[in-house]
C-alpha cells in the first residue's frame, strides 16, 4: 500500500480506512497487552500514534521497536481517544526497516543541548527542534523565490569560484589545485598561479553582487540566491564562515526604492512564516522564546525607521554621555558593533531601523559617493537580537568616480576591467542589497545561535559531516 505522509494522516478523518505510514519511532510505551508507538516521518512537528494490540504483535517482535527505529506500519485509521491528537492508527502489520540500538543510539532522551546537538549533527534533524527550523528554512527560500518571482525579478546564477573579491575585505578561500607541499616560486618568493588550474589566483566568493550587478544593467531586477563564504576569524553567534545570501539588485532603484524593497521582502518572508510555519513557530516560541510571536508581528506590523549613520552616532554619543556603557567606544567615522547596533534598535528606537549614508572608509568601493565627499549611499538594516541583517547599497553608477575610488582602495583593474564596463556601455543608477539567510532565519525561529539554523555549519575550526 503507498505510503502516507504523517502531515496528512492527522488531516484525515476518513476513519476505518487502512493507510500506511512510515518513520522514526519516537517513542513506545504500553504494557504486554498494547504497545503506543509515537511516530514521526519529518513532515510535521506532530507524531502520529500506532497502537500495537498484543494479541497480535508479540512482547519479542515489539522489542527492537525503540526510540530511533524505522518502521512501516500498516492498520486502520481511527479516531483517537487519548488526548492531544485526533487520530491514530490501529495496526495490522509492522515491518521493522532498521532498528536503533538504544545502547548506542545518542537521541534517548528529550532535553540534550543545543551544544551536545550540534556534535551530532548528523542526527539532530529527528529531534522536534531541528525539524521545525528545517522545515521553516525550507519554508522561508520558498517565500524569498516567490516574492521575487512575484514582482519580475529573475532568478541569476552567480559564480561560486571567481577570481574578485568583491567586499574588498581580504577573506576569501583560496581554490588551488597547486601542491601546497611543493610550491614553485619565482625569485621575488611569489607564487605563479599561471600555473594554477584557472591561470590565475582563484577562490569561493564572498558575494554575488558584482555579477549581479551585470545581470541587473540587462535583465532589469534580479535576485541570487546562493552559498558564500569568508574566511573571518568570528566566532560569534551571528557569523558562520559559509552561509547563503540572498542578493537583488534593480536597475533605476536608488537608495529610497531599495531601502522600501528591503522592508517589503523582509516582511513578505514573516508574514510567510507566521501563515504556513504555525506548528514549528508555536513549539519553538514554546521551548525557546516566549516572545517570539510578539516580535514577528510587530516587524510585520511596523514601518523602519530611517536614519543615517550620522544621526545613529549622535543619539549612541548621547547614551554614552548619559552613562550607558559599551565594550567598543564609539564615534564618527567608526564602525558599528553589534552592540551599538542593538542599543539603536533595541533600547532607543524599539523597532527595526535602516541606518544610511555611511562614512566611505569603512564601506566597500561599489558604493555611490555622495557629494559631501565623505559619505557614501549604503543602507544596512538593523534587527533586534540580531543587529546587521542585511548590507546594501545605491551603486557608483559613475565611470570615473568608480575608478577613482577603486584605485584609492588598490583594486586592481585587472580584476574588475568587466565590471567597470557597465559603467562605460549604458550607465545607469541602480542598487541592490545581500540578505543572510541566516540571520533571517535567527530572527524567524528565534534560536540564538547562528549554528543552529543551518543543517552542517561551517565556522573556524570545523568543517566536520
Ligand atoms: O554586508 P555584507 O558584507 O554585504 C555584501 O556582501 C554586499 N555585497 C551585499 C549587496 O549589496 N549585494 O553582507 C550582507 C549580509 C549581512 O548583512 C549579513 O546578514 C550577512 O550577509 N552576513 C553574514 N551572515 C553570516 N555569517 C557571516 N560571516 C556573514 N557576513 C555577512
Ligand atoms: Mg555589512
Amino acid at each position: 500500500m503507498s505510503r502516507t505522509i504523517i502531515v496528512d494522516a492527522l488531516k484525515r478523518t476518513d476513519f476505518g480506512t487502512s493507510i500506511t505510514v512510515k518513520g522514526w519511532v519516537r517513542t513506545r510505551r504500553g504494557n504486554k497487552s498494547v504497545s503506543f508507538i509515537a511516530l514521526n516521518d519529518g513532515s510535521t512537528i506532530h507524531n502520529i500514534q500506532i497502537v500495537a494490540d498484543g494479541g497480535r504483535f508479540s512482547e519479542e517482535f515489539l522489542k527492537p521497536v525503540t526510540t530511533g527505529a524505522c518502521i512501516c506500519a500498516t492498520g486502520k485509521l481511527v479516531e483517537s481517544q487519548g488526548k492531544g491528537q485526533t487520530v491514530e492508527i490501529q495496526a495490522e502489520t509492522i515491518e521493522i526497516y532498521g532498528t536503533a540500538d538504544p545502547e548506542t543510539y545518542p537521541l534517548q532522551k528529550k532535553g540534550h543541548t543545543l551544544e551536545f546537538l550540534r556534535e551530532i549533527a548528523h542526527l539532530r534533524p529527528r529531534t522536534n527542534t531541528f525539524g521545525a527550523v528545517f522545515r521553516i528554512r525550507h519554508h522561508m527560500a520558498m517565500a524569498i523565490h516567490r516574492f521575487f518571482h512575484e514582482r519580475g525579478f529573475f532568478y541569476f546564477h552567480t559564480p561560486v569560484i571567481t577570481a574578485s573579491d568583491c567586499e574588498g575585505a581580504g577573506q576569501m578561500f583560496q581554490v588551488t589545485t597547486l601542491n601546497l607541499y611543493n610550491l614553485k616560486k619565482d625569485k621575488n618568493g611569489s607564487i605563479d598561479y599561471s600555473e594554477d588550474f584557472f591561470g590565475q589566483q582563484a577562490g569561493l566568493t564572498v558575494s554575488g553582487q558584482l555579477e549581479g550587478e551585470l545581470a541587473a544593467m540587462a535583465m532589469g531586477a534580479i535576485y541570487t540566491f546562493g552559498p558564500t563564504f569568508r574566511a573571518e576569524n568570528s566566532n560569534t553567534p551571528r557569523h558562520l564562515s559559509e552561509f547563503w545570501m540572498i542578493e537583488p539588485e534593480v536597475a533605476f532603484n536608488e537608495i529610497e526604492e531599495n531601502m522600501q524593497l528591503a522592508q517589503d521582502f523582509i516582511q513578505y518572508c514573516i508574514r510567510w512564516a507566521l501563515e504556513y510555519c504555525k506548528d514549528d513557530l508555536d513549539f519553538l516560541g514554546d521551548m525557546y522564546d516566549k516572545e517570539l510571536y510578539d516580535r514577528l508581528n510587530f516587524v510585520v506590523n511596523n514601518d523602519f525607521k530611517r536614519l543615517t549613520y550620522t544621526e545613529g552616532i549622535k543619539i549612541l554619543e548621547e547614551a554614552v554621555a548619559k552613562g550607558h556603557k559599551f565594550e567598543f567606544p564609539i564615534s564618527w567615522g567608526s564602525d558599528l558593533q553589534s552592540e551599538h547596533e542593538r542599543y539603536l534598535v533595541e533600547q532607543h528606537f524599539k523597532k527595526p531601523v535602516i541606518l544610511t549614508d555611511y562614512p566611505k572608509e569603512i564601506k566597500s568601493f561599489y558604493m555611490k559617493q555622495n557629494g559631501d565627499g565623505k559619505t557614501v549611499r549604503a543602507m544596512d538594516v538593523l534587527f533586534p537580537k540580531i543587529g546587521e541583517i542585511i548590507g546594501g547599497s545605491q551603486r557608483e553608477e559613475d565611470y570615473e568616480k568608480l575608478k577613482r575610488r577603486a584605485q584609492e582602495m588598490n583594486i586592481p583593474e585587472k580584476d574588475v576591467w568587466w565590471y567597470m564596463d557597465t559603467r562605460r556601455f549604458g550607465t545607469a543608477p541602480h542598487s541592490g542589497f545581500g540578505l543572510g539567510f541566516e540571520r533571517l532565519l535567527l530572527f524567524v525561529t528565534g534560536m540564538a545561535n547562528i549554528r543552529d539554523v543551518i543543517p552542517f555549519p561551517r565556522t573556524p575550526n570545523n568543517a566536520e559531516f
